[in-house]
């Protein structure tokens, strides 16, 4: 292990002359984030012999892909015909025309060998009766481009995310991977040319402070959904990675799209999974009738999430809620089988008991559209390789820097992600980031000296929210940026309401002047951990509704009631966003989207009207 340690380093970052105990490390590669995709990226580095450490600010089976429910889409065709060509299809439409062809090619292509690796690596699969992964419909997966239901979502009953994580966690520790647990990623080290040389880090355990160098440091780091009030998010979804790289000056893609999960438990927010409509449950309103046959007449309640979302709105809006305050909708699992309750909904059937104290083979669930998972994220390639997001060159990387999983914006999931490709996205392109970084990398090869100065900034950012001494408590400020994003940037859209959004987001951005935090230990501190995340949180709040109010058009998850119309001739692009929360300024620009495939005999799918 060629982790280099050199305790006794001292580093004082020039704002309060505070001295940091600093301890050095060097690896070929550093993976910031344990979920799927930085799991499947540190198995594959580390398996090929390239010294990989892997940082987490939670014991890494604690990682949000463990509350990933329904499954993981592969065109397997076990359980009626497939093809990835098919699955590659309703990427497209899912993705509104939004996705970079070349990508999603790419992941769907590659889905079926991931999966079957992730067999061999030992995930326990649900089973048909001849033995085959069990598979079954999840929302927008269609046979025949469009023509019929696939069952494409291969499944661990309702614990698939689960059962992947496991696997993975093991698969790395079986080929030595170094992991760095509870370790808070501070901040990317970027040198004088732009390149990524690694990152800082706080252990939170004992207070130290460690400096990781690095020939590739890849964000792993998940999605932002803790800017909402309600999510199905964990605590820890803060997107950190997502900060760490606005702060570098670079942009974020596309955070406009925010997607709404249909079935979030009313009051709660926890996830009822798709899974529970693909196994035949479905939703009514208060006079008891399955609207989304209305609104999309073929799919029903398997239609793509960004649809089923606003349809469930519309019903509450046109007062067909349920409840006192007829603000909910009811989703039925009663008429279905108890034994497949039991065998492929479990988890769902005790979440329903738990958070709603409902029992499913006798009550509807109270459910309600609840924010769940962000297509935006850190522009990539889709070898995992970070977008530097020039005008001029819009597919130049940024040396030394890769992004992957929900962290990234490849773009496979363009304008609305489809149920079940997030999972088989965190393989994939997991997978794709060590092959990159096995065809680029010489595992030992001599790293360039750090400059004394290097992770100065990452310290004196630390020490100034460490000391930051106003009188506005971090969780009050954190309260009020999530009831703004719920209310300014939710499942429909106006200008109006946008324009408000960023009026208040804004002040909210500027209040952290006056941020409070009441404790400086750096050990197992979580009004500072929360202060940081908050931090991290806001700029990327501040990122979606300046991007939110910046396009004027609906395409996907961003539906505009001022415009709407999906426009490709002025919109069919990726937007960019810079925000600089040292200066307050924003920066909107736009990339183009790929209007290409990967390979030669496959055809580009050309945009047309979106129906289920
Ligand atoms: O509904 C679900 O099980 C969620 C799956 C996903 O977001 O991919």
């Amino acid at each position: 292990m060629s982790s280099k340690k050199k305790t006794g380093n001292v580093a004082s970052p020039a704002l309060s002359g505070t001295a940091y105990p600093l301890i050095d490390h060097s690896f070929d590669v550093v993976v910031i984030g344990a979920g799927g995709a930085g799991l499947r990226a540190v198995l594959g580095t580390a398996e090929a012999g390239l010294t990989t450490a892997c940082i987490s600010k939670v014991f890494p089976t604690r990682s949000h892909t463990v509350a990933a429910q329904g499954g993981i889409s592969a065109a397997l065709g076990n359980m009626g015909d497939d093809d990835w060509r098919w699955h590659m299809y309703d990427t497209v439409k899912g993705s509104d025309w939004l996705g970079d062809q070349d990508a999603i090619e790419y992941l769907c292509r590659n889905a079926p060998e991931a999966v079957y690796e992730l067999e061999h690596f030992g995930v326990p699969f649900s089973r048909t009766k001849e033995g085959k992964i069990y598979q079954r419909p999840f929302g927008g997966m269609t046979k025949h481009y469009g023509k019929g239901i696939a069952q494409r979502t291969c499944a661990a009953a309702d614990r698939t995310g689960h059962a992947i994580l496991h696997t993975l966690y093991g698969q790395a520790l079986r080929n030595k991977a170094k992991f760095f647990i509870e370790y808070f990623a501070l901040d990317l080290i970027m040198d004088s040319e732009g390149i990524c040389r690694g990152l800082m880090a706080l252990n939170m355990e004992d207070g130290t402070i460690h400096r990781f160098r690095a020939q590739k440091t890849i964000l792993a780091t998940g999605g932002y959904g803790r800017t909402y009030f309600s999510c199905t998010s964990a605590h820890i979804c803060t997107g950190d990675g997502n900060a760490m790289t606005l702060r570098t000056g670079l942009p974020l893609q596309d955070m406009e799209f925010v997607q709404f999960h249909p079935t979030g438990i009313y009051g709660a927010g926890c996830l009822i999974t798709e899974g529970a409509r693909g196994e035949g449950g479905y939703l009514t309103n208060a006079e008891g009738e399955r609207f989304m046959e209305r609104y999309a007449p073929s799919a029903k309640d398997l239609a793509s999430r960004d649809v089923v979302s606003r349809s469930m709105t519309m019903e509450i809006r046109d007062g067909r809620g349920l409840g006192k305050e007829k603000d909910h909708l009811h989703l039925h699992l009663s008429h279905l089988d108890p034994d497949i309750l039991v065998e492929r909904l479990p988890g769902i059937s005790e979440s329903a008991r738990i958070f709603s104290g409902v029992d499913v083979t006798r009550e509807p669930i109270p459910v309600l559209p609840t924010v769940h998972y962000n297509m935006g994220g850190i522009p990539a390639n889709f070898r995992g390789e970070v977008l530097s997001g020039k005008n001029s060159d819009p597919d130049a990387i940024v040396p030394g820097l890769m992004a992957i999983g929900e962290a990234a914006c490849v773009s496979v999931h363009g304008a609305n992600r489809l149920g079940s490709n997030s999972l088989v996205d965190l393989v994939v392109f997991g997978k794709a980031a060590a092959i990159q970084c096995i065809e680029t990398l010489k595992a030992g090869a001599k790293q360039p000296e750090l400059t004394p100065d290097a992770g100065q900034s990452a310290l004196s950012r630390l020490d100034r929210l460490r000391y930051a001494d106003g009188d506005t408590p971090t969780a009050v400020l954190r309260l009020n940026m999530q009831k703004i994003m719920q209310s300014n940037c939710a499942v429909f859209r106006t200008g109006d309401v946008l324009r408000e959004g960023q009026e208040l987001i804004h002040e909210i951005w500027r209040a952290g002047q006056n941020i409070k935090v009441t404790d400086r230990s750096l050990i197992w501190n979580t009004d500072l951990i929360e202060t940081l995340e908050y931090d991290n949180l806001i700029a990327q709040a501040v990122a979606t509704m300046e991007s939110a109010y910046n396009r004027k058009e609906s395409r996907g998850a961003h539906a505009r009631e001022d415009y709407p119309e999906r426009n490709d001739e002025n919109w069919m692009k990726h937007t960019l966003v810079r925000v600089n929360s040292v200066t307050y300024a924003t920066e909107i620009d736009y990339r183009p989207v790929h209007t290409h495939t990967m390979s030669k005999d496959v055809d580009y799918i050309q945009p047309r009207a979106r129906v289920y």
